[in-house]
């Protein structure tokens, strides 16, 4: 599934569906180059998750823990991550079956390694300057892509809810 999202506030807003639809034991993948709004979605994502702490980027220490009303979340971000031992030392696969959602920012570095998730892509796409000395503007290019079974019976929903806020560039 494609879309355009065209504000910050969407990317909250692209959160906060997601939000609605996360269970225990989910996986999602960020992925998307520096400053594509991974983090950013990520703290939608928790404060529409209950999470009253201040979620702040995982670079430097790798994962994050947050405690919600509902469901922990685990914000991992594997830019720094230097060999694939580190990875099995993050324990993911242990908060997964503590109930946790986990989040993992370059979680593609890894290829499938994380198993199913939801693969969410941020990219500038077509980030156009309006006027001569304004701002660009803050569209983004975001793809989402259910990866084995996890996700695959949430795709409808998610589709149709997204379609009711975005426009939906492609759908399947
Ligand atoms: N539509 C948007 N979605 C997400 N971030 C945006 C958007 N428009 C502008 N930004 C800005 O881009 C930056 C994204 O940074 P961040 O979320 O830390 O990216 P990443 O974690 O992918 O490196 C932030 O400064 C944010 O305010
Ligand atoms: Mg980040």
């Amino acid at each position: 599934m494609k879309l355009r999202i065209d504000s910050l506030g969407q990317t909250e807003t692209l959160a906060r569906i997601i939000a609605k639809l996360v269970r225990p034991r989910d996986m999602i993948v960020l992925s998307g180059e520096m400053g594509a709004g991974k983090t950013t979605f990520t703290q939608g994502l928790g404060k529409a998750m209950g999470v009253t702490e201040t979620i702040t980027s995982p670079t430097f220490n790798l994962l994050h823990n947050y405690r919600s009303r509902r469901l922990a979340l685990h914000h991992a971000d594997l830019f720094r991550l230097e060999r694939t031992g580190e990875l099995v030392d993050l324990g993911l696969d242990e908060l997964q079956d503590a109930g946790g959602v986990v989040v993992v920012e370059w979680g593609d570095v890894v290829g499938d390694e994380l198993g199913d998730a939801l693969v969410v892509s941020f990219s500038h796409g077509d980030a156009v300057i309006d006027e001569p000395g304004e701002q660009t503007t803050e569209s983004r290019l975001i793809t989402i892509e259910p990866r084995g079974a996890q996700w695959l019976g949430r795709m409808q929903k998610l589709g149709d809810e997204l379609s009711r806020s975005f426009k939906v560039l492609a759908r399947g």
